[in-house]
């Protein structure tokens, strides 16, 4: 596998998980304590991974919602 190619695996992967959180959050208020990093860049960086992940899961609802494949039970 080239570099680039792994690369792109292990984003898809880190997008995916998340996904996951966000959608762990949303569905049971579950989500890492982020104030346990003590280092302040990291934290920042943590935040900014999980929000990416409920904007996707947002999106993901909105376009299922809109998507005559799927309905609401
Ligand atoms: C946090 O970690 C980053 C990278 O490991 C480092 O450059 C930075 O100095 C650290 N900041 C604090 C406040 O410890």
């Amino acid at each position: 596998m080239t570099v680039l190619g792994k690369t792109i695996h292990i984003s898809i992967d880190l997008i995916l998980v998340s996904t996951c959180l966000a959608g762990l959050r949303r569905n049971t208020g579950l989500t890492p304590k982020l104030q346990t990093i003590e280092n302040m860049t990291i934290r920042d960086y943590m935040s900014r991974y999980l929000n990416m992940g409920e904007s996707i899961y947002d999106y993901s609802v909105a376009t299922c919602g809109s998507s005559p494949y799927f309905g609401r039970k």
